[in-house]
């Protein structure tokens, strides 16, 4: 049910060190290649970074957020064709990379995985540790692994104050 998933997803900040199971990050995956994009660019490519070594410097260009480096794998979102400007003004590649990684992000809730979109990270040596190519923009980090905290009460607003119907 995909409102259990949306209900059980909360930003996860202190994961614990056991390995993700691959089919399990086969499926995260698969849910991200699955998502919708303008004009079906599908601009996306997921970086999964696993390697100790350069998961240790993320902590640094992500301003000293530990808990990025502490999780097992982090997920850098990638896309280019980065000058397509929709006609409403807004930049597509920013938009479908962005969907992908909440469908991402469910998806690891599904399965009982944790995560938490990282904004506040260096894009130049982001790019450097990932070796981006040129054309390509990192829009998020999503840190993954299995929660080692529980899920608390969400700051949310209510229904009334996020919703109008028909006009402003
Ligand atoms: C675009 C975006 C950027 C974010 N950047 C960070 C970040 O750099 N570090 C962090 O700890 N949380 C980050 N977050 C997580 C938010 O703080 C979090 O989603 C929000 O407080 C709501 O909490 P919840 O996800 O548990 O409901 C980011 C979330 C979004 C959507």
């Amino acid at each position: 049910m995909i409102l259990k998933a949306i209900k059980n997803r909360f930003s996860v900040r202190k994961f614990k060190s056991q390995p993700i199971e691959q089919e399990k990050l086969d499926e995260i995956m698969e849910a991200g290649r699955l998502a919708p994009s303008a004009r079906n660019v599908q601009p996306w490519k997921f970086v999964v970074i696993r390697d100790p070594e350069k998961r240790a410097q993320l902590t640094e260009i992500c301003k000293g957020q530990k808990f990025v480096s502490e999780a097992p794998v982090t997920i850098a979102l990638c896309a280019n064709n980065t000058d397509y400007c929709m006609t409403c003004g807004q930049q597509a590649y920013t938009v479908d990379a962005s969907i992908a990684g909440e469908h991402i992000a469910l998806q690891a809730a599904e399965l009982g995985l944790g995560t938490c979109w990282i904004g506040a990270f260096y894009h130049e040596p982001m790019a450097k540790l990932i070796n981006l190519p040129s054309d390509y923009k990192i829009v998020g980090l999503l840190p993954l692994g299995y929660p080692d905290v529980e899920k608390g009460e969400r700051n949310l607003k209510p229904v009334e104050e996020v919703v109008v119907w028909d006009s402003f």
